[in-house]
């Protein structure tokens, strides 16, 4: 606009400098309209005061204050405000020690179904959800010896999840298929040589794709895995350790944060919790001792409990009725025993999930001397708070899980009650204030 005033004849150079100024005055007037404070009534006689800059009232910052206390409330919020739980809803009442249970979707009709197992008339069922609840029982198999537990996983890439089972009696690991919609094959041999195995888990050992399974077995000591092809023919057996004593549980998780899945044991007799470095392969370092104080070890988890992007380690302890966790420093080196709680009498089973929406995983506990699941809220960076029960009525519980089953969009807790015989459910009624 300058040049082209100044080429121009007509109007001088003088004139050009005004239109200049005029436009620069008008721009900066405009600026300075929006952003000076005004205050002004409407037709209503609500007062509008309105400012980018600060408003005082008798010297306090009215704006400032009000969203602090916006934060103070909704921190408050998170503080008092709980999931509250119904009591036992059913899942199965006609199961004999149930002692394994886990949520998927079998028949791809978008609830959550629930895979159990039972000891007593070795059983392997599941568990149709309707979508508000009702569960009606299929039954994979009741000739396995001694169902001792279950997993759901796609063990062969078709986009569904297939259940694999162990049974303690029989020595075996088998997996059912699943056809899509909640159609099982037969059962599909895994191994028959895992003396007396306690649990199994699947995730991709070998970085091929494919989910692998793992199991522990009681009698022979063994931790080890099974190699999936990808259509869902296994290896035989490979070894990760037979050094403890008793183990009863198996869980995978990337420890080391090198992207691949490492593995996590605990034992019973040797009160221990151990993970094996995987080298990418499936190839395993020998144990990486977290703790042998856990008194009678039988459950372990791995998640982000302190939110630092690192997978911590949770363990469940029978004889000194303990929770615990183990603070990873991103390199699979772990603190000491962090306890958080020692009033789950008879510790069976930990799992962690955020069950009260604020972003954190908090931990579920199942005891089965006190027939007790509880939970433990995470109020960040792994500090927890003292146990909340959910219910004392799980009958010699062994196993707690949790999922929607309600289709609210909250999570609700499940358990198996082995001396109840039942298969149990609380619905979460969402955050309320407690009460007694
Ligand atoms: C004043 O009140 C009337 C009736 O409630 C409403 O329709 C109108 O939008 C209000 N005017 C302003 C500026 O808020
Ligand atoms: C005050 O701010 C409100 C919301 O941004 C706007 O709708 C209103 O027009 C503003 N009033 C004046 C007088 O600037
Ligand atoms: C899966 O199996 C069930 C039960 O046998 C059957 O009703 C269903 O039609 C099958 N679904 C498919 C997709 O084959």
């Amino acid at each position: 606009m300058w040049s082209k005033s100044v080429d121009r004849s007509g109007p001088g150079p003088l004139m050009a400098t005004w239109v200049l100024f005029a436009v620069v005055a008008s721009v900066f007037a405009s600026n300075e309209f929006k952003t000076r404070p005004s205050i002004t009534a409407d037709e209503n006689g609500t007062l509008h005061v309105n400012t980018t800059g600060v408003v005082l009232i008798n010297g306090v910052d009215v704006v400032n204050t009000l969203a602090q206390v916006a934060q103070q409330l909704q921190d408050l919020r998170q503080r008092v405000m709980l999931p509250i739980f119904d009591g036992a809803l059913s899942i199965s009442a006609g199961s004999d020690s149930p002692n394994s249970i886990y949520a998927a979707d079998l028949d791809g009709d978008g609830d959550m179904d629930i895979i159990g197992s039972s000891n007593n008339d070795n059983t392997i069922a599941w568990y149709r959800n309707d979508g508000a609840g009702e569960f009606s029982k299929r039954v994979l198999s009741a000739s396995v010896d001694r169902a001792r537990a279950v997993f759901a996983a796609d063990l062969d890439d078709d986009g569904d999840m297939d259940v694999v089972a162990a049974s303690g009696g029989d020595d075996e690991i088998v997996w059912y298929r699943n056809n899509g919609t909640g159609g099982f094959s037969s059962s599909l041999t895994i191994t028959t040589s895992a003396d007396n195995p306690n649990s199994v888990f699947a995730a991709d050992l070998d970085g091929d794709g494919d989910l692998d399974i793992l199991s522990v077995s009681l009698n022979d000591d063994t931790l080890a895995w099974y190699r999936n092809d990808g259509s869902g023919q296994f290896s035989s057996r490979r070894l990760i350790s037979t050094n403890t004593d008793y183990p009863h549980d198996v869980f995978a998780a990337d420890l080391d944060g090198d992207g691949d899945m490492d593995v996590l044991s605990a034992s019973y007799e040797d009160d221990k919790v151990a993970w094996y470095r995987n080298d990418g392969s499936g190839a395993f370092s020998s144990e990486i001792i977290i703790t042998t104080a856990a008194d009678a070890a039988v459950s372990v988890y791995a998640i982000d409990l302190d939110g630092d992007g690192d997978m911590d380690v949770l363990s469940a302890s029978e004889f000194d009725n303990k929770i615990a966790w183990y603070r990873n420093d991103g390199t699979g080196r772990f603190s000491t025993q962090i306890i958080i709680s020692t009033q789950a009498e008879g510790a069976r089973a930990v799992y962690a999930v955020d069950l009260d929406g604020d972003g954190d995983p908090d931990v579920l506990s199942a005891s089965r001397y006190d027939n007790k699941i509880a939970w433990y809220r995470n109020e960040g960076a792994g500090v927890f708070s003292t146990q909340n029960i959910i219910t004392t009525s799980a009958t010699g519980t062994r196993a707690v899980h949790a999922a929607d089953l309600d289709g609210d969009g909250d999570l609700d807790v499940m358990s198996a009650n082995e001396a109840g015989n039942t298969i149990t459910w609380y619905r979460s009624t969402g955050l309320s204030i407690p009460h007694d």
